[in-house]
């Protein structure tokens, strides 16, 4: 008998699985000097939650779920993306399911051995205290939309049947095309991705494999898959302002997220 240890290394070797991106793949952070977050931080069925709120009239009974990226709540990035969705016109919350460790954002971090703390059995809890608060609190339909780190998640809310609909850009950790089979497979929640043609973990290649699982019409409930060329992973959550192609691709794939939501919450 193989030991497990051995056993689970070899699985790694041979699926497909996309690896977690560290610091070296991402831009430093890009949010303007001056610029603050709008939101709040409030503590959620004991989970320390960034909530942010449309200044205009909303409907409470629907909520956009942010799952961030390795860096976490302390990256103002990732609050003032939530306040995008909140100016969108939806209340959003962004969950700390981190635990308190994000991964730092001076590339001091080493994502190897951050990884061994952050799995599913570490994740899951923190971010189903949230979504179960919002659902006891009378929220009908949640729309989660999550970057990287957030990308398994938002695969795995879709795959449970726990939310109305997801969209991802830039997923990491997904076992491709395996995590997608078993959308196509339980699944009733319609799903959209943003891929970069540069990105090294989520490629092109593995983005082509998950269409020849959903695309098509295969998968009745919705599927959508949108590219931007010329910019690399976490597109969607930081663009330096000097680049026109890196501006145009993160507003051009929170547009095409925030109008599958629309198009998708009943
Ligand atoms: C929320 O909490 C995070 C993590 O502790 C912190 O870095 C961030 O500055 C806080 N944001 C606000 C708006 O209080
Ligand atoms: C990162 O952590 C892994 C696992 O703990 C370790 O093997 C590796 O040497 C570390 N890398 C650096 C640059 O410290
Ligand atoms: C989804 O369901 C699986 C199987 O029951 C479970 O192991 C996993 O924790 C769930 N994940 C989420 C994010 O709900
Ligand atoms: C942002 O783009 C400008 C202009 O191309 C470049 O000079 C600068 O180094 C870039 N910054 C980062 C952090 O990549």
């Amino acid at each position: 008998m193989l030991p497990i240890v051995l056993l689970s290394v070899l699985s790694a070797v041979y699926a497909a699985v996309v690896p977690q991106l560290g610091f070296e793949s991402h831009l430093p952070s890009q949010v303007a000097a001056g610029v603050q977050p709008l939101g709040k931080n409030v503590t959620i069925n004991g989970v320390l939650t960034y909530v942010t709120l449309p200044k205009k009239k909303f409907d409470p009974k629907i909520a956009v779920l942010l799952l961030t990226d390795v860096f976490g709540l302390p990256s103002p990035d990732n609050l003032v993306l939530a306040d995008q969705w909140a100016a969108a016109g939806f209340a959003t919350f962004a969950p700390d399911y981190l635990n308190g460790d994000a991964l730092p954002p001076d590339g001091l971090g080493n994502i190897t051995a951050w990884a061994v703390n952050h799995g599913e059995a570490q994740t899951t809890p923190p971010l189903l205290a949230v979504v179960n608060a919002l659902k006891s609190r009378g929220v009908k339909q949640i729309a989660v939309t999550g970057y990287c780190f957030g990308g398994l998640y938002t695969v795995r809310l879709v795959q449970n049947n726990t939310v109305t609909v997801g969209t991802t850009a830039h997923p990491s950790s997904l076992d491709v095309p395996i995590d997608f089979e078993v959308v196509k497979a339980q699944s009733h929640v319609p799903i959209e991705i943003n891929n970069a043609e540069l990105d090294t973990g989520f490629t092109p290649a593995l983005a082509v494999e998950t269409d020849s699982v959903l695309d098509d019409g295969q998968y009745p409930p919705g599927y959508l898959r949108r590219q931007f060329n010329g910019v690399g992973h976490g597109f969607a959550v930081r663009a330096n302002a000097s680049d026109p192609v890196q501006v145009a691709a993160k507003n051009g794939a929170f547009d095409t997220s925030l109008a599958f939501i629309k198009k998708h919450l009943k």
